[in-house]
């Protein structure tokens, strides 16, 4: 059944609320969508991973569903899906929904029944449990701060929450639970959805008994519960009543996860997931995995290159930005310097010249970068817990806090999507629901379609240069001076052909000793400057983060 198009597929990640407003109200919509369908086919990308646009009482932008099987009023209709869906395969896009089944709203009916009396029919749908004394019943965190628990008066007992209070963790031990995931996954499927990216899909399963997690300041419990062992038995399950009928891609969000339980996860003859979505490289720059730093680029390319090499059977995700991390040249780079767009299309070759399916996340196409927020503007739950907490209990770290989260929060790759540069950045006909940023006069959409140079114009080259490339989807990967801080160079080889990448990551230039290359005849086939090196022999020189790919074939 399964056709396995994703290896040949370029993603491009919609954030619906930032996307586009159809109708005026100031809220990217489904509608919205349809109308940017013909820019999405343009930039060459097949398939399309949609955040959620399922009915939410919006704790978390839509992260936290009450209706799995229809859609929120203020994104549009479940017909107007349809018909998004149907324009999407005509123009041979595939789509792939957000599956967020860690945890519902707690305005969900289960749970409104499952709050009632401890003999609710719904009751096991959640983890309840007694308190120790008036305390949680174990030390577990939330991902949002505070306690992973909350009190419930009403039964007199607690309600894990690994995310927000209205994010209640859904019961997995149940078979129940389960199987209202298998019927939630065949309805979309029947209604044309070609593949999920299944939500903290590596925390489903909870060990017996919920033993206290090891001292850890910030994240306590992770060793409980992410990739626990039963996982595997659940996701055989869906896989078996739902997933494997379909020619579908299943892609898992897989925070926590380690690279050694990686393949136990997405090998082929596992029939669980086709691939996951990694943080280890995401996590680089952050130490203890919160204090931004500078990227180690050596760190950075051992981890790379360690998921680069994955066994046969394992198949990779590729990705620098989503919604939940900072704008990559902000992050990676000097994004207000004079070679911010050398420095954007560098990263674009760094990651879609790899092996694995590559996604785009909206804006990221057109250099957008971080936005200056003043801490009362963050509209994201995460910064708004982590704030609170922090002022509640360590008021003396609040302006740490603030800096931080001026690097790292969600917000800023949430901001809207910069099509113009008229009123709204051409995003909606009133005031948005969120800052625009203030750089859109600059970085956007039209200015840059109409620009050979523009970075947009590169993502088209890329994208296009990628797709149907047997040697980049699946040739072999190796790296070259692995020791080197400031280039990343690697080989991608099918048989006799092969390209090598070369890109810097320095805003100086940076001199090669190319002599290891054996590059006979090499060919520039692609750069991020109008005109470089046109073939390395001995030594080259790279100006500020360009990037090279030459072929070879010998
Ligand atoms: C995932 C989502 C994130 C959300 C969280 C809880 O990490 O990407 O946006 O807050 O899960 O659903
Ligand atoms: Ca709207």
């Amino acid at each position: 059944m399964k056709t396995r198009w994703y290896k040949d597929a370029v993603f491009y990640q919609i954030y619906p609320r930032s996307f586009k407003d159809s109708n005026g109200d100031g809220i990217g919509d489904i509608r919205g969508i349809i109308e940017k369908i013909d820019y999405i086919k343009g930039l060459g990308v097949n398939a399309v991973w949609l955040s959620p646009v399922y009915k939410s009482p919006n704790d978390d932008n839509g992260y936290d569903i009450s209706d799995y099987r229809d859609i929120n009023p203020e994104f549009g209709t479940l017909d107007d899906w349809k018909e998004m869906v149907a324009i999407m395969h005509e123009n041979g896009i595939k789509i792939v929904m957000d599956l967020v089944v860690n945890h519902s709203s707690d305005e969900h009916p289960w749970f409104q029944e499952s709050r009632k009396s401890k003999d609710n029919p719904y009751r096991d749908y959640y983890i309840w449990r007694k308190g120790v004394g008036k305390k949680p019943p174990n030390n577990w965190s939330s991902r949002f701060a505070g306690s992973a628990w909350k009190y419930d008066e009403l039964t007199d007992e607690w309600y894990l929450h690994l995310f927000s209070e209205k994010q209640p963790d859904l019961n997995w031990a149940n078979p129940a639970v389960r199987r209202e995931v298998i019927d939630i996954c065949n309805y979309w499927f029947e209604l044309g959805v070609d593949g999920f990216r299944c939500d903290v899909i590596t925390y489903i399963s909870k060990a017996e008994g919920l033993p206290k997690g090891k001292f850890n300041p910030v994240l306590r419990g992770d060793e409980h519960f992410v990739a626990e062992p039963k996982i595997h038995n659940y996701l055989n399950e869906i896989n078996k009543e739902s997933w494997s009928k379909y020619d579908s891609m299943i892609v898992g969000e897989a925070a926590g996860l380690k690279l050694e339980d990686a393949c136990l996860l997405i090998a082929e003859d596992r029939n669980e997931m086709d691939s996951v979505i990694q943080f280890e490289t995401a996590l680089v720059d952050l130490k203890m995995n919160v204090f931004p730093t500078k990227l180690n680029l050596r760190k950075f390319k051992k981890i790379q290159s360690a998921w680069q090499n994955l066994p046969e059977g394992c198949w990779n995700t590729l990705f620098y930005e989503n919604h939940d991390q900072p704008r990559s040249i902000s992050r990676y780079g000097n994004a207000d310097g004079p070679y911010r767009k050398e420095l954007a299309k560098m990263l674009a070759v760094s990651y879609m010249m790899l092996r694995g399916t590559p996604y785009i996340y909206q804006g990221q196409e057109i250099g957008m970068s971080n936005i200056a927020l003043k801490p009362d503007e963050y509209a994201d739950i995460m910064t708004k817990r982590i704030f609170d907490t922090v002022k509640k209990y360590f008021p003396p770290l609040y302006p740490l806090a603030v800096k931080i989260m001026k690097k790292v929060a969600r917000d800023n790759a949430r901001t809207p999507m910069q099509w113009n540069g008229l009123a709204h950045a051409g995003f909606s006909d009133v005031s948005p629901w969120f800052k625009i940023n203030p750089n859109f006069g600059d970085v956007n959409v039209v200015i840059q379609e109409t620009n050979p140079n523009s970075i947009l114009m590169f993502y088209k080259k890329i994208v296009e240069f990628r797709k149907g490339n047997e040697i980049i989807i699946n040739g072999e990967y190796k790296e070259y001076f692995p020791n080197n801080r400031s280039l990343y160079v690697f080989e991608r080889s099918l048989k006799q052909k092969r390209y090598i990448v070369i890109c810097n990551f320095k805003e100086h230039s940076v001199n090669l000793n190319a002599i290891d290359l054996h590059a006979m005849n090499a060919q520039l086939v692609l750069s991020n400057y109008p005109n470089s090196t046109q073939s390395f022999t001995n030594g080259m020189t790279l100006r500020p983060y360009e990037a090279v790919i030459y072929y070879i074939e010998s």
